[in-house]
Formats: structure tokens, sequence, C-alpha cells
């Protein structure tokens, strides 16, 4: 019997109470990471949304604040962003700088259609309490049934704010001097892109490719949301290409569809404003469900939770300009060294994995490249979640037929996997586990798969299987992860 109350993360962002969808808003502003969320505060299922809010310091240690945004006569709060108005374009702010959050306003229309605009609010004091514009909506379009999820930012080379806003199945980018008055620029999907469901919180910014800063290119992220007709569910798509501050011009590449996530259970991820460039990553962090079966999750007293912070990169790898995923280095603080090993054959590290007994942890294993390894991971009498490495297939995948709890929704149950692009002869896999999940990072964050897994409390075995008697783990470490609450 698996009790449903051991599934809140360890190391995870989750609300204490009631239900939670997209990360909103985040922003990085005087020391702290805020994350506001998709928030019904009085159920644990979707409802009237609220922005839900939460601060950490150090992307592991999180404290959940009051309620942002409640909804109001312009309706309920949506999926937005925020920023730092460091110059006070709005006006909003005396002396110091603020915050401004720029959200859609969602209104439910006796038998109509809802109506979806955008609307602001901005903080004096670090986003602990906001104050509505008194002029909201500031923008609509009356041709968009679909017109939400606004994420904007400071474009430096026009002095410009830029929108970008999911309408229907493309996105529009506005631009506006003052977060007040916007001003359509281009539109953006037709024709390219997957178009399996609803276009919803899109993101655009720039990064520096192979690290080097003279080779910019832009990074368009688009959800699209989950139709029956697709038992994926709901899912993050990427776009690779060039921004002037008023249109989108993708690369050759990007007319394939290429996901940022392999697994079920990463969407409406979008990226921290804001970090200081002193710092310089692309921080991102997405919600840990699918739209398939996000109400229907064996969680008690709360649903929903946030994958890792991760840092989001441009690599080349095969000739191919990659966005790649890393998890954000502040993990690193929630460490305790558990296994550490060197050159081990395969011998060595079942005999020690056959000793482990481990539930929120992070294992990184490496060996030579033409060799399938598979890892059983939170295993007991009755489950496992099966995570590997098919060299004959070349792909990375997450089996969770048998994770646990799988009968809340036919299309739970499954393997995902990814395509793995050479590295330099090695295999990389970089895990990380948790009460009610798994993110795999393969070859250094060329592939992720993020999936959720509700197994037995009890269910904390770890064992490792190859076909290759001889093969030989150049390393392999094991970390516990508790960040403990300063
Ligand atoms: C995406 C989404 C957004 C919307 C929000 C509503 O998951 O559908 O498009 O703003 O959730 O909660």
């Amino acid at each position: 019997t698996i009790t449903t109350s051991d599934f809140r993360g360890i190391y995870h962002f989750t609300p204490k109470k009631n239900w939670i969808n997209d990360p909103n808003g985040m922003v990085f502003f005087k020391g702290e990471y805020h994350l506001f969320y998709q928030h019904h505060p009085f159920g644990t299922t979707w409802g009237p949304m609220h922005w839900g809010h939460a601060v950490t310091r150090d992307l592991v240690n999180w404290e959940e604040l009051p309620v942002a945004l409640a909804p109001d006569e312009h309706g309920t709060i949506f999926s937005g962003s925020a920023v730092v108005d460091w110059n006070n374009t709005s006006g909003f702010f005396d002396d110091e700088p603020g915050l401004v959050a720029i959200f859609t306003h969602h209104l439910e229309v006796p038998n109509d259609h809802p109506i979806q605009r955008q609307s602001l609010a901005y903080s004096k004091d670090n986003g602990r309490t906001w104050i509505k514009y008194e002029d909201n909506p500031v923008l609509e379009d009356k041709m968009f049934v679909d017109f939400r999820d606004p994420k904007v930012f400071w474009h430096e080379q026009t002095e410009k704010w830029i929108m970008i806003i999911a309408c229907g199945q493309t996105v529009c980018l506005y631009h506006s001097p003052n977060l007040k008055d916007w001003t359509l620029g281009s539109e953006f999907g037709t024709g390219i892109g997957s178009h399996d469901g609803v276009w919803e919180c899109p993101d655009l910014f720039p990064l520096a490719v192979d690290g080097d800063a003279s080779q910019e290119k832009w990074v368009m992220l688009v959800s699209i949301g989950a139709d029956p007709a697709f038992k994926e569910g709901s899912r993050t798509q990427y776009f690779t290409g060039d921004f002037n501050g008023i249109s989108f011009v993708p690369d050759e590449a990007s007319h394939t569809v290429r996901w940022v996530d392999h697994g079920r259970d990463n969407y409406a991820g979008v990226s921290w404003s804001d970090i200081p460039a002193e710092d310089g990553r692309r921080l991102f962090m997405g919600w840990m469900s699918n739209w398939m079966y996000a109400n229907q999750t064996p969680t008690e007293g709360y649903r929903g939770a946030m994958t890792i912070a991760r840092e989001l990169t441009l690599e080349t790898r095969d000739g191919e300009i990659l966005l790649v995923q890393r998890p954000a280095r502040e993990l690193e603080q929630a460490r305790k060294p558990v296994l550490s090993l060197q050159d081990a054959s395969i011998s060595q590290v079942s005999e020690q994995l056959n000793t482990l007994r481990l539930v929120n942890y992070e294992i990184h294993a490496e060996w030579a490249s033409d060799l399938s390894v598979q890892f059983a991971l939170r295993s007991g009498v009755e489950n496992e979640t099966l995570i590997g490495v098919d060299a004959t297939e070349n792909e990375v995948y997450v089996d969770r037929s048998r994770s646990g709890i799988i009968d809340f929704h036919e299309h739970f149950l499954g393997r995902h996997a990814a395509e793995l692009k050479a590295v330099d002869g090695n295999q990389r896999l970089c895990i990380f586990v948790d009460h009610s999940s798994v993110e795999v990072f393969a070859n250094d964050g060329q592939a992720v798969i993020t999936d959720l897994i509700y197994p037995d409390a009890g269910s904390k075995g770890i064992s490792v299987h190859t076909d290759h008697k001889d093969l030989v783990f150049s390393s392999l470490h094991i970390y516990e992860l508790s960040p403990v609450q300063a």
C-alpha cells in the first residue's frame, strides 16, 4: 500500500497547501529569487487563479509568502512575468527602483468566450505587497480568444520593453517605452513548430553560443497545451534564431520541432528576469506536471511542484546548436556525499549500490560510450523506475511503467526517450531523484527527461544492470540531497 502523504519533494518547491501550476514572475531583486506561481489557495485542483509567492536566496531553500495577486473586477490572475523597472520608465516609483508584474487578467463572460487582457501591478517593498495599476488592463486584442502569458524583458539595442505573448497558436511581439503603452511589432509561429495544442507561456532571451558572447543567438520557448489527440499531453518546444527588437527570424534548425524536455513533466517553464550581469546565467524552472493528468496526481493536501532550477546554455553538438540544461550549481550546497568511485567495474558498483537505501539524491555516472547501462531507482517489492542509456538506439530513457501509482490516468505509464548526440567517447548521466520525481540530464545536459513518479515510500533501492560484464565506470558519484533551512 502506498501512502500518498510521502510524495512531497525534499528539494523541490511545493506549496504548503492546495494547487499550483505555472511558475510566474520569476525575477531576481536585492539578493532574492522570486517565484510567483499560478495558485488556487482554496482547493487542490485548478480553480480561480491567484499568484502565489515564494522567495529563495539559494535556489534550494524556499520561503512561502502570502498570496501576491488575487482576482478583481477584471478577472482572475493568469500567467505572466515580472521585471525590475530600474529607470522608473513606468513612473510607478519615487526614489527606489521596484518590481512590475505584467500578467493576464482572465474574465469569464456568461454564455461567451472568456476575455483575456494584460494588466500591471507594482511593488515598492520587494514583492511583499502589490498595487494594481488603476488603468488596467493595458493591452487587449479583439482577434484572439487565447491571448495570454506575457513575458517582458528590456531590450538594450532598441531601448524598449519587449513583450512576447501567446496568441492562439502563434506568439506576438509587442514593444513599449513604459510598460503601459504597447505597440505590435510582429507575429511568429505560422507554419513552423508544433501546433499540437494552444500556444502558452512563451519566453525569448539571448544566449552566447558555446560561451562566446560574439556568437549570440536568441532562444524562444513556447509551451503547447494538452490536446486529447496526443498522448504526450502538454510540452514545451524551443526555437533558435535572431531578434532585432521587432521580429524573430528562426534558424534553419528550428524548422524541425525541438523539445526542451523529453519527459512528460516539465511544462510552462520560463527564465528568471534581472539576473545580475556579473552572474550572467539564464536560469529556468518549469512546472513539474502535465495538463493531461495534473488534476489527478495522487498527492494529499497540495498538488503541484516545480522542477529544480536549471541553467540554460546554447552549445554546438554534432554541428547543431542545441539548448542545453544543467542543474543550477546552488544545488551542490545541499549535497551529502554517499558514494564516490573511480574506474570501478560493474560488479564493484553493483555491490556498493545494493547496500544503499535512498529517496532524495543525485547520481552522476560516466562510462565508455558504446555500452548500454540501466539503473533501477526507487525500487522495492512492487516498484522500480528504469533509467538508462540504450547505446544501440542511441537514446536515454525513463520507463515509469512500474514506478508506483500509475492508474490515475491511462497515459501516465510508459517509457520516454531522447536521442543522444556523441560527446567525447563517454556517456554521462546525471539523475536527480526525489519523493515523486526523476530529472535526468544526459550528456552534460544535451537531453533531459523530467518525469513524475509515485512509488511506495519504502522503495529506496538502487541497482544497475548491463549486458557488458567488462563495463567500467570511469566515475560514479552519489549524493544525498537535503537542504536545511538556515
Ligand atoms: C499554462 C496555462 C496558461 C494560463 C495558466 C492558467 O499552463 O494554461 O496559459 O495562463 O495556465 O492557470
